[in-house]
């Protein structure tokens, strides 16, 4: 401020000087000719500057006062404070963006030098914006495969390898050009997907296998009949016998793996009202049918609660439980079938046996597809080690949970528990039957 004035005092001396020396050395005429010129000078000099400034705020062709002048630049200053305000804003949004990004991002310089990260690239990759900003990636990622790749130079080639973080961890890492010759690597954990790739190469192995046993029992039959000159009746007999065994053994497999896709195909199900209680007498009757008077089969029934649900499916997931219980249990146990309800008001369909029980290893991975504990035993029983998958699944569409309790050489206990809200009590007014779908 000072300054200001102290110039301006200055150059006014100054510019006052020259007519004053004028007029005493040449006259008062030539100094006041001189003092003019000066002023006119000096105006022109502040017009012209004026006319800039009006350029500037665009109002050179238009009207405007000194009053307009101030109120434009103001408006121009508020307007550039405003927008730098947003472009922070802006700028801390993006970086909320990024470092919530699942994925981790890193720019590179022409050089491969780090020059940003966002924070899933410090938990995936193991960098640190803090530390490795502005050194080389490759002294940081050491691994043979990603130094290789990354002279490539191949945008189109994705990179597949472990987290050096997190081993468990498969990344598939990729490279974007970007402007300034610069380039973004961004790295997806696609552990999840490789896992569900294995499960799938698994079960096509597994079913691959468990339908090669039968066919081929089958074709060797058939090839000694071929070879029979006259086939022997009794021969004949128990050959067809057993391939009939063998081409069942088959349809049930085939039945489980078309049960199991119908379910993972259905996405919403469509719920009526399950009448448990008939339910329970149909699955008593079944037992018994499949025991064949080897077991004591009971059913203790401590409620007459429904269910919302599919019949048919909770049929078939039940059904599975009861069917283990007589095919696990020798003749002379017991298979004590329970349908009660809980104080927290969920719903148990429960099947106790007194059975060979299940050592406690094997138990959290009964459900897997073809697990089995014996595989020789569940085979000669008829089993196609899908039953308890299709019962997982069924209870999880259901929102409820399967508990297996099993003591060896004393039995098991399989308990399928439905959500309360799931549950009609006795009293309460039943849904209608589900509408049968159109057209069918
Ligand atoms: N009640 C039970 N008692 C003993 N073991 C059982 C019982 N239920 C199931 N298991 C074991 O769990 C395995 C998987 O059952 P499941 O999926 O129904 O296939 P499976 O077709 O072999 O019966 C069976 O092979 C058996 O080893
Ligand atoms: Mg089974």
């Amino acid at each position: 401020m000072w300054s200001f004035w102290l110039r301006t005092l200055l150059v006014a001396g100054g510019v006052a000087l020259v007519p004053i020396l004028f007029w005493f050395g040449s006259g008062p005429v030539a100094g006041l000719t001189v003092a003019v010129a000066c002023l006119a000078a000096i105006l022109a000099y502040q017009f012209w500057n004026y006319a800039r400034l009006l350029t500037w705020l665009g109002r050179l062709n238009g009207e405007a006062s000194w009053g307009d002048v101030f109120y434009l630049l103001d408006k121009q200053t508020r307007f550039g404070h405003d927008r730098q305000q947003k472009a922070m804003a802006d700028m801390e949004q993006m970086r909320v963006a990024t470092s919530a990004l699942p994925d981790a991002l890193v720019v590179l310089d022409a050089d491969n030098r780090i020059v940003w990260l966002n924070d899933a690239a410090e938990r995936q990759l193991g960098l640190s914006q803090a530390r490795d900003v502005g050194q080389f990636i490759y002294y940081l990622l050491r691994h043979a495969r990603f130094t290789e790749w990354l002279t490539l130079d191949s945008y189109n080639q994705p990179l597949q390898m472990k987290s050096p973080v997190v081993p468990e961890q498969t990344l598939l890492i990729r490279m974007v050009p970007m402007p300034r010759n610069q380039r973004m690597l961004f790295a997806h954990d696609i552990t999840e997907v490789e896992r569900v790739d294995a499960m799938r190469r698994d079960f096509i192995a597994n079913v691959s296998h468990e339908l090669r046993t039968p066919i081929t029992v089958i074709a060797g039959f058939l090839e000694t009949f071929g070879e029979m000159a006259a086939p022997d009746p009794a021969a004949f007999q128990k050959y067809v016998h057993l391939m009939l065994e063998q081409s069942d053994r088959v349809r049930r497999l085939l039945d489980d793996l078309l049960a199991l896709a119908k379910l993972e195909g259905d996405q919403d199900m469509k719920n009526e009202t399950v009448d448990a209680p008939a339910l329970m007498e149909l699955l008593l009757n079944e037992a018994r049918g499949l025991s064949q008077g080897r077991h004591e089969v009971e059913l203790l029934m401590t409620t007459r609660a429904k269910l919302i649900g599919r019949t048919e499916e909770l049929h078939s997931a039940f059904g599975n439980l009861v069917s283990n219980a007589v095919r696990y249990t020798p003749p002379g146990g017991a298979v004590t079938l329970g349908w009660t309800l809980t104080r927290s008001g969920s719903a148990e369909f429960s099947v106790r046996d007194t059975g060979e029980g299940i050592e406690a290893q094997h138990i959290p991975r009964l459900t897997e597809r073809f697990y089995r504990v014996d595989r020789g035993r569940s085979r000669a029983t008829g089993g196609t080690g899908l039953g308890l998958a299709i019962v997982k699944h069924v209870l999880q569409r259901h929102q409820g949970k399967l508990r297996i309790e099993s003591v060896v050489g004393k039995g098991s206990l399989f308990t399928a528990v439905l959500p309360a809200d799931r549950v009609i009590p006795d009293s309460a007014p039943a849904l209608p039957p589900a509408p049968e779908p159109a057209g069918v």
